[in-house]
């Protein structure tokens, strides 16, 4: 009962704070990406200061759930998006059940020209749209930070994302990262591949390209044990998306996500066309979700196959919703930004359910 009130409170003032920062330092010229600059730095000193166990939230032991062997004791997990250290302890402290990775790629890159990435509102609920393409430190710097000892400590399962150009780069990132993964004493982690990458020079993806998954699939299977999720883009079709699930049928402890962000203009949410470097971007936010709902009906009626939900997921009755379609794992993204204490109250709400 204290809990649930901490945590609407933390909501309520967390939200305010928010609105502010972004009234103040995202206006001129509109670019969402200094607000969150901001909040990452303010966030940094939280997570190094004692106050950080104001944000810690027990998760209620009625709600865990197995991804084949991996145990996650929520299954509200970060989707892949962010790499900053202090925002991956902060989600885990308020109680998710696990996290992945931001997707990493074989070299650095800055990503896309700012301004990339901006606030719209739908229904009167926000969401997101990025361009941000892929910016990531490269594999190097991924590998010699990943097993970062704070976010060990909360022994929960670990997505890595990896992403790539061609097959032999996805290759080459994986070779890389699972090398040390083999070594490490966590055994908690596993894999995801993002086919749908954005930075392709021939505009061709993964998940154009079976015969490539397949092939990486087996290559990876052949090197490790570790659980592999596909995660797959609502831009997608459903044919696509099916024979994406007949190939990872056939491969032992796959997992495929329901999905990433839906590629829209800026115009048509009624942003001006310079409001980014590029034309549009990814959609994340409410708006996703009955797309989300669609797609985990789909494939849990037609393939037996462990599912992710990813995409518009913010409230205990979305949460609920995918899970009763057959979803096993809730992958948020775009929520734990607008309010990360949403995770304790879904996660309450989840264990009176039980
Ligand atoms: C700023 C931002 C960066 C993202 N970066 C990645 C990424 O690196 N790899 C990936 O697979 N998905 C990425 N995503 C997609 C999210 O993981 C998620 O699939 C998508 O936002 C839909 O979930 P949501 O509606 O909860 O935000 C990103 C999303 C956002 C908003």
């Amino acid at each position: 009962m204290l809990n649930r009130l901490r945590a609407k409170l933390l909501s309520l003032s967390f939200k305010s704070i928010r609105r502010v920062v972004i009234g103040i330092f995202a206006r001129w010229p509109k670019d969402l990406e200094r607000a969150i600059i901001i909040g990452d730095t303010v966030n940094h000193l939280l997570m190094i200061s004692p106050l950080r166990y104001f944000f810690k939230f027990r998760i209620p032991s009625s709600i865990d759930t197995k991804l084949y062997d991996l145990s996650f004791p929520s299954p509200l997990i970060a989707a892949s998006f962010k790499d900053d250290i202090s925002s991956l302890i902060q989600w885990q402290l308020v109680g998710l059940g696990g996290m992945t990775y931001k997707t990493v790629l074989k070299r650095p890159s800055e990503g896309n020209q700012r301004p990339r990435i901006q606030e719209i509102k739908y229904d009167r609920r926000y969401g997101l749209i990025n361009s941000l393409g892929l910016p990531t430190k490269g594999v190097k710097y991924f590998i010699d930070n990943f097993e970062n000892r704070k976010l060990l400590s909360f022994n929960r399962p670990i997505g890595i994302s990896i992403g790539g150009n061609s097959i032999e780069e996805y290759l080459e990132v994986f070779n890389m990262i699972n090398s040390r993964v083999q070594d490490s004493s966590f055994n908690q982690f596993f894999y995801e591949l993002n086919i749908s990458c954005p930075n392709t020079e021939d505009g061709k993806c993964l998940s154009d390209d079976m015969e490539g998954l397949r092939m990486l699939l087996d290559k990876m299977r052949k090197s490790c044990l570790n659980v592999i999720v596909v995660k797959v883009s609502p831009d997608s079709t459903q044919e696509n998306m099916f024979k994406v699930c007949e190939t990872l049928v056939s491969v032992d402890r796959c997992a495929i996500n329901l999905g990433n962000t839906k590629y829209i203009t800026a115009e048509s949410v009624g942003l001006d066309k310079k409001t980014f470097s590029k034309d549009g971007g990814g959609l994340s936010g409410v708006g996703l979700f009955d797309m989300t709902s669609r797609n985990v009906e789909l494939v849990a009626s037609n393939f037996d196959i462990p599912i992710i939900a990813t995409g518009g997921i913010s409230t205990y009755e979305d949460v609920i919703s995918v899970l009763g379609k057959g979803a096993t794992l809730v992958g948020m993204a775009s929520q734990l930004v607008i309010d990360p204490f949403q995770v304790p109250q879904i996660n309450s709400k989840l264990s009176n359910e039980n």
